[in-house]
């Protein structure tokens, strides 16, 4: 039995190391500070999560409050980008705050605009993997904004040099998803998973996408599933893989990219650097 699904995929490309909220094992999560520290150590991607805040930002903060992440308490949902701005979302992590003059890359609050603008004077190709939190919550306007920024650098469109788009967006919502499909159907667009639903155990995915977001608890669990997922024609990029064994299972599979806290290390491993 031929799979023609395999067919439409392109050729084998290197496993892809993509920074998970920057290189955030050695730098506070989601700063300027931590993407530098990714670009630095080779990072091909770098993952953001991105939240709305209440004056209509897009921010990179991961978790609905800023509690555990700044020295400030409440939903970014409720917070004005000027809010945010007092916030210290460094010193959590380790001795940022000890420093005589505090690196305020490590410290302030990201906008994804920071971030585009970063990845814009990286002086390489450096690829975004943008994560949508909590999309239902806003109808559609996380989308709306984020396409509006991606728009303004250029980055919503067909690639302009017929390479792979730089920019993907993945979400555990389909419907988040489908809403960025509809509006940019340029954009790859990327189905996380933490579990494995029926509908999808046998490799296919929701309409239109064609990457899957597995945890590594599920590759680890069922390492055939990469197979089942390249056979439907999909890409796959596993995540949170931090541990040297799973980096090596990864790249055994075959999988396409792995979003990792450090990826010097895992690009070391790799034999990259
Ligand atoms: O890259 C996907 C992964 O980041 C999803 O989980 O909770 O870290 O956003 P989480
Ligand atoms: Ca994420």
């Amino acid at each position: 039995y031929a799979h023609p699904a395999r067919d439409l995929r392109p050729e084998r490309h290197p496993l892809s190391v993509v920074a998970h909220r920057g290189a955030s094992e050695d730098a506070p999560e989601h700063t300027l500070a931590a993407y530098r520290k990714a670009i630095e150590d080779g990072a091909d991607a770098l993952e953001c999560d991105v939240r709305l805040t209440a004056d209509g930002h897009l921010v990179c903060v991961h978790d609905r409050r800023v509690n555990r992440t700044s020295n400030g308490r409440g939903a970014v949902s409720s917070l004005e980008l000027a809010d945010l701005a007092t916030l210290d979302f460094g010193s959590w992590k380790a001795d940022v705050s000890d420093r005589e003059a505090p690196d305020l890359d490590a410290t302030s609050v990201l906008t994804l605009e920071r971030l585009l603008e970063l990845v814009a004077d990286a002086g390489r190709r450096v690829e975004l993997a943008i994560e949508t939190k909590h999309p239902t919550r806003w109808a559609g306007q996380v989308e709306q904004k984020l396409l509006e920024l991606l728009g303004r650098f250029g980055l919503a469109g067909p690639p302009s040099d017929d390479g792979p788009s730089p920019v993907r967006v993945m979400s555990f919502s389909a419907r988040s998803l489908h809403r960025v499909q509809l509006a940019a159907p340029a954009l790859p667009t990327v189905y996380l998973m933490q579990f494995v639903s029926p509908r999808h155990r046998d490799g296919r995915l929701p309409a239109g996408v064609r990457i899957a977001g597995p945890s590594i608890r599920i590759i680890r669990k069922d390492p055939g599933y990469v197979a089942r997922l390249h056979d439907a024609g999909n890409e796959v990029h596993v995540w949170t893989v931090n541990e040297p064994e799973d980096v090596e299972l990864c790249a055994r599979l075959g999988v396409d990219a792995l979003i990792t806290n450090r990826p010097r290390r895992v690009l070391t491993q790799l034999g990259r650097s």
